[in-house]
């Protein structure tokens, strides 16, 4: 991990603005099958079809929650988990899509979620992937203590060629270690 690295994963980050997260009802797939289809979050999204959210909201496995936020508490996005059963505790923050990007929404909605993955679903191990071009969501990620651990190098097709996955995750002793440092959410 370089300096530059180190200092981003343990710098407090600014409080980000009031959000909450509530479970995804069929109501609301309009306004997350948009989100996914517009230009502004589709190169770094691979979105799905609306039978693989509803599926998302039923099964088990997966947690799919609607992030609200501003004054009104409006919908602001969506984000979903999977592997909320899984035998090695391992869940995955599948993906993570905000509107009105860039006013700490993205921030707010990620510290509620990770809290409710170690906290509500015992994760032992947090884990994303991030597509290589996504400058924005891997700063967010290293800036809220996620480690990198790799690439996939050339996993996603594109129109014009290939891009690279970064994995990065958070394990249950760097979660409880930030607590104990205040950069968590309290319990
Ligand atoms: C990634 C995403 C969820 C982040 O949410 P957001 O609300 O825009 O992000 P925030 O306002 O909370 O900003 C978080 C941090 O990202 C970084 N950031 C924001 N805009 C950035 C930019 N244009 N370039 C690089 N870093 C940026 C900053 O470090 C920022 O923290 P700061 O404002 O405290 O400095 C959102 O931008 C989004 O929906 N993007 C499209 C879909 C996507 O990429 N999803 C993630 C797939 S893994």
């Amino acid at each position: 991990m370089s300096l530059a690295d180190l200092a981003a994963s343990v710098t407090p980050p600014q409080s980000p603005p009031r959000v909450r997260l509530r479970p995804t009802m069929q109501s609301d797939l309009e306004f997350v099958l948009s989100l996914e289809q517009d230009p502004a979050n589709l190169p770094f999204i691979t979105p799905w079809e609306r039978m693989q959210h509803e599926a998302a909201i039923r099964f088990p496995d997966f947690r799919h929650f609607i992030i609200e936020g501003g004054p009104g508490l409006d919908a602001v996005g969506f984000v979903i988990l999977i592997g909320c059963r899984s035998q090695h505790l391992s869940i995955e923050l599948k993906r993570m899509v905000v509107q009105t990007k860039g006013q700490g929404f993205g921030r707010g909605a990620l510290r509620v979620v990770r809290r409710i993955a170690f906290e509500d679903l015992g994760a032992h191990r947090f884990w994303l992937d991030v597509k290589s071009r996504n400058t924005r969501a891997q700063t967010l990620y290293r800036s809220e203590g996620f480690v990198l651990e790799g690439t996939l190098r050339e996993a996603v097709k594109l129109p014009d060629g290939f891009e690279s996955l970064i994995v990065m995750s958070m394990l249950r002793a760097e979660f409880d270690a930030r607590r104990a440092q205040g950069l968590e959410l309290p319990a």
